[in-house]
Parts: C-alpha cells; sequence; structure tokens
C-alpha cells in the first residue's frame, strides 16, 4: 500500500458567505486533487456544492465565477492528461520507423550503392511518415505553456478568494488564505506530478564553477513549491563542519555574497539535502540523521537510522564515509543506505522530513559497494555503476511497483570523478560534484500518464 493513496484525497475550498460561517463539506465547494495515485492517475477534480439558499445572494456571482475558475483548471488538466497520453501512443509507434530509418540511412552511408531507385524512394516514404511527429512535438510545447496558464489561473483564483474575503469582513481572514496557499500547494503538486516519468536520457553537462576540492556537495532546495533560491556548498567528506550559504546561483558562481554556517556536529560522507530550509546529513562517525534548521542555525531533530552501516563500512564505489545518502524528489525525503542484514545491498527509505521516522523501506539488491553514485526521480532510484569516466545509469528501482530492470542510460563524466550526484525536483536537473567542479545536467523523462478508465 503507498504512502501516496494516503495523500490521495484532500481539500476544500471557499467558506460560503451565507448563514453558515463554515460549510459543511455538503454546502461549500471541494478540490480532490490526487498528486498520484498507485495507477499514476493525476487528476484535480471539482465537486460543486449542493443547490442552496444563497442562490440570490449578490455574493454567489462571484462564487459561482469561482467555481467555474476551478472548474475551467480542471478541464485543463484533464485535457492535458488525455494529451500526454495520446501522445504517448504516437510516439511508441513512431519509435520504431525511426529505427527502421535509421538502420537504412546507415547501410546507405556505408554503402552508397545498395541504395537503388526504389530503396531510396522507400526510404523518402518512411520520412515523409516521419514528418507528423513534428506537429507532436510541437504540442509538447503548447502543453508546457499551458502549465504556466494552469498556474496563472491558480493565482487568479486567490484574488477571488481575497475579493471574497474583503465584502466578509476579516473575521476568517486567517482560515482562508491557509485555505488558499493550500490550494496552492496541491495544484502545483498535481502538476509536477503531470511531468513525472521514467528517466530516458541526461543532457550534456554544464559546468557552474570550479571551487572546493575534489570531494564535496553542493544544492538548493529541494522542496516543491519553493521560493527559496539560496545555493548551499560543502566542501570535503570528511569530518566538516562549514557550510556556505550563497544569495543566488549567480553569487554562487562569482563567489560572493555568502554567509557561513558552522555545524554543531561534522559531517560524513557527500549524501546531505536541503529540504524546506533545513539541512539532512549524516553526522561524522555515526548513523545518525542530523536535521539543522539553517534560518534558525540549530538542530531541530537527530535520530538514528537504525542497522544502517557508516563509517566506510558500506560506502558507495569512491569511498569517502559515503554510506549514508540522503535525496529529496516530488514524493519527498528518502535515505539510501545498507545493513549488514541487508548484505551490503542498497536499502531505500522514505523519511518523515519532522521526526526523521523511517516510513517505508525498500531492498533494492544492488550492492551499494557497486554503485557510483545513486539519486531519485519520481519515486524511482537510479543507479550509476561507477565514479569514473564511462560511468552510466546502470540500475534503476521503482518504489511504486517494488521491482528494478537494468539501464543503459548515458551521460558524459566531464572530469572523471564524480563524488555527489542528486537529482532536484523542483529544478529538475541533477547536481553534481563532478572533481573540484560543480556540475548541472537537465534529465528527460518520459511521462506515462494514464486517464481515468484506463
Ligand atoms: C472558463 O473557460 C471558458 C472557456 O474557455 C471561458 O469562456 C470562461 O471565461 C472561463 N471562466 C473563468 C471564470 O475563467
Ligand atoms: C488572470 O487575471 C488577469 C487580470 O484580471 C487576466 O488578465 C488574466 O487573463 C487572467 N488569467 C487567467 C489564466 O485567467
Ligand atoms: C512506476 O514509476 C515509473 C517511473 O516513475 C513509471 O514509469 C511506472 O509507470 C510506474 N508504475 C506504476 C504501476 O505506476
Ligand atoms: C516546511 O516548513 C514549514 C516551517 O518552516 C512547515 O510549516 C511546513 O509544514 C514544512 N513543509 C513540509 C512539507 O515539510
Ligand atoms: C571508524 O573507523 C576508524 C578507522 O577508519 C576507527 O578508528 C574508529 O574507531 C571507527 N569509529 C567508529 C565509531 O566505529
Ligand atoms: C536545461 O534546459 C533549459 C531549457 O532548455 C536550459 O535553459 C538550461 O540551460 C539547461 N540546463 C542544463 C544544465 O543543460
Amino acid at each position: 500500500m503507498h504512502l501516496f493513496s494516503a495523500m490521495f484525497l484532500l481539500l476544500m475550498l471557499a467558506a460560503l458567505p451565507c448563514e453558515a460561517l463554515y460549510p459543511s463539506p455538503e454546502e461549500g465547494w471541494q478540490i480532490y486533487s490526487s498528486a498520484q495515485d498507485a495507477d499514476g492517475k493525476c487528476i484535480c477534480t471539482v465537486v460543486a456544492p449542493a443547490q442552496n439558499m444563497c442562490n440570490r445572494d449578490p455574493r454567489s456571482r462571484q462564487l459561482r465565477q469561482l467555481m467555474e475558475k476551478v472548474q475551467n483548471i480542471t478541464q485543463s488538466m484533464e485535457v492535458l492528461d488525455l494529451r500526454t497520453y495520446r501522445d504517448l501512443q504516437y510516439v511508441r509507434d513512431t519509435e520504431n520507423l525511426m529505427k527502421t530509418v535509421d538502420g537504412r540511412l546507415k547501410t546507405a552511408s556505408e554503402n552508397p550503392r545498395s541504395l537503388n531507385p526504389k530503396s531510396f524512394q522507400d526510404l523518402k516514404d518512411k520520412v515523409t511518415q516521419l514528418l507528423p511527429l513534428l506537429p507532436v512535438l510541437e504540442q509538447y510545447k503548447t502543453d508546457a505553456r499551458m502549465i504556466l496558464r494552469l498556474r496563472e489561473e491558480v493565482r487568479n483564483l486567490s484574488l477571488v478568494l481575497m475579493a471574497i474575503q474583503e465584502e466578509m469582513g476579516a473575521y476568517d481572514y486567517e482560515e482562508l488564505r491557509q485555505r488558499v496557499l493550500l490550494l496552492e500547494t496541491r495544484l502545483h503538486s498535481c502538476m509536477q506530478k503531470l511531468g513525472c516519468g521514467k528517466l530516458t536520457g541526461v543532457s550534456n553537462p554544464i559546468t557552474i564553477r570550479a571551487s572546493g576540492s575534489r570531494f564535496g556537495s553542493w544544492m538548493t532546495d529541494t522542496m516543491i513549491p519553493s521560493s527559496d533560491n539560496r545555493v548551499w556548498s560543502m566542501d570535503g567528506y570528511y569530518k566538516g563542519r562549514r557550510v556556505l550559504e550563497y544569495r543566488t546561483l549567480g553569487d554562487f558562481m562569482k563567489g560572493q555574497n555568502f554567509v557561513q554556517h558552522l555545524l554543531p556536529h561534522p559531517w560524513a560522507g557527500t549524501g546531505h539535502v536541503v529540504y524546506n530550509g533545513s539541512l539532512y546529513y549524516n553526522k561524522y562517525q555515526s548513523n545518525i540523521l542530523i536535521k539543522y534548521h539553517f534560518r534558525s542555525r540549530s538542530v531541530l531533530v537527530q535520530r538514528s537510522l537504525s542497522n544502517a552501516g557508516y563509517n566506510n563500512t558500506f560506502p558507495y564505489s569512491w569511498g569517502g564515509w559515503s554510506d549514508i545518502d540522503l535525496m529529496a524528489d516530488e514524493n519527498g525525503l528518502w535515505v539510501v543506505y545498507t545493513t549488514i542484514p541487508n548484505a551490503g545491498n542498497i536499502v531505500i527509505s522514505r523519511l518523515e522530513p519532522q521526526s526523521l521516522e523511517v516510513l517505508q523501506t525498500w531492498d533494492t539488491g544492488f550492492p551499494k559497494r557497486s554503485a557510483g553514485e545513486s539519486f531519485m526521480i519520481c519515486g524511482t532510484l537510479y543507479v550509476t555503476n561507477s565514479h569514473l569516466a564511462g560511468a552510466k545509469i546502470y540500475f534503476a528501482y521503482y518504489t511504486n511497483t517494488s521491482t528494478y530492470e537494468y539501464t543503459d542510460i548515458p551521460f558524459h563524466n566531464q572530469y572523471s570523478h564524480i563524488s555527489m550526484m542528486d537529482y532536484n525536483p523542483r529544478e529538475r536537473v541533477l547536481y553534481t560534484w563532478n572533481n573540484g567542479h560543480q556540475v548541472l545536467y537537465n534529465v528527460t523523462l518520459f511521462q506515462v500518464i494514464k486517464t481515468a478508465g484506463d
């Protein structure tokens, strides 16, 4: 049973400014947003209120408009859903065709004589068949614009809510505001899920900066939604306590405008992550996880990860006390490690971000010492087979189905020594520390979005 199903149902909205101060669910508008259920469905649904006595109230016009807006959002999302699914089928069909054409072009270029007029015509026909792919790609771009539009609609929605609030007086301002915030968060998360999928490609690297020693880690906040653009850098893997905090990526590139945090306990490895304004890291020579809150400069919680190997017992292939690797994706906070009972195979646990309690655990069966690094995207753990040149993404473990597969996803390991690799779900990029260089990669995710009724 997925934790996600538990998140399936949610919320609320818009107190009716009628007789009842707080309407019962049968009276108010309700929005159900499935972040992503077990079948991969992602739908935001609105339930309209039953007819009630408010209809003649002048404010009901505003509220009707509100409902319409929210329904528009729902419709847009359903269209997006359908379209993605349809395009997926199309892309699948076209893929085989492309492979055939590609093969023939290769033969033709190796041996031009093999291309007689008939096979040339054949090839031309195939290419013609491929032409319709262009509008599909165009459509994908339109979808991206649609997501922007959705965001705007949500913003407008909160404006409308504010207007209602003004008419109503200030008595439930805070409550209304909280509800709007919640709505925005949920819709945002739903939109994020629409973009979730399976990793199929990694872009060329972009080197952001060359700084620090051979080993280290750097990151931005991984929480969705977050408007926090600070960059954190932690040089070294051994007994470090100094975290540099830069105001922006631009400042990080220039090495300017930073403040320093001196952690009360030293860290081990490079598997740290910043999630919702706190740094989560492994305390040196222990299997203790620490949550350090940047704003208050204090440790909020520490907890031992039971049985987890530490102190270079089960590091990644590059060593460096990398026994315990914390990370975040669209689904929340995770820790990757191993134990003696698991015979050194990679174990994944989902963590509760406030208490650091383990919520659920998976045994991937993949030996941790044979892994270069690992990172989580959309609930799937991807493992590289080396930290050195020639590394590729070699193994994927799907927590949604507790299954794995071997993969062959290449990427360019430009500086030949990767000591940190983490996905940032907010920016959809991979952050890496490669031999004293801070490097980013874009990722391509293949979307499989099922529509209701499939
Ligand atoms: C909802 O969408 C329809 C059709 O696109 C549009 O005419 C209408 O103005 C929209 N309503 C609101 C409140 O945005
Ligand atoms: C949001 O509101 C602004 C100002 O009222 C309007 O111009 C814009 O079209 C609205 N956007 C959407 C997506 O409804
Ligand atoms: C599990 O997740 C992967 C990748 O995130 C996705 O491709 C796959 O369809 C999901 N499987 C199910 C049954 O939801
Ligand atoms: C993020 O942190 C704030 C307080 O700093 C807290 O209220 C909120 O619940 C946190 N969100 C998550 C998803 O942990
Ligand atoms: C960690 O390993 C070092 C040797 O590398 C050893 O001296 C130390 O006692 C170990 N500490 C713990 C807590 O296991
Ligand atoms: C990722 O893609 C975006 C949009 O195409 C581009 O602006 C950005 O530079 C790319 N980043 C990397 C690391 O390739």
